[in-house]
């Protein structure tokens, strides 16, 4: 496993990790202000695989299909991401 260090300091990881499903749903692991973060591996756009895109100088998620760019805060913040805790809620 290999991390990527973004522009603003989030940690995307597990980009060559084998894929982690739940639900039906393809998710990639991110480490952003200190929490753990499941986003799912498909682009707002078209569904491309987000977790083989590349960061770009903004510190933003370029997709590899048609290269639109995707911040790290709308990413954390789409209601299909799931935040992982150390204990139960
Ligand atoms: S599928 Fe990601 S930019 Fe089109």
């Amino acid at each position: 496993m290999t991390d990527a260090l973004t522009a603003d300091g989030a940690v995307w990881i597990g980009h060559d990790l084998p894929p982690i499903r739940r639900g039906g749903v393809e998710y990639f692991l991110l480490s952003a202000d200190g929490e753990l973060y499941l986003v799912p591996n498909a682009c707002p756009h078209r569904g491309g695989p987000l977790k083989f895109g590349r960061l770009n100088a903004a510190g933003a998620l370029v997709c590899p299909m048609h290269g639109n760019a995707f911040s790290i805060e709308s990413l954390i913040a789409n209601p299909a991401t799931l935040k992982l805790t150390a204990a139960p809620p």
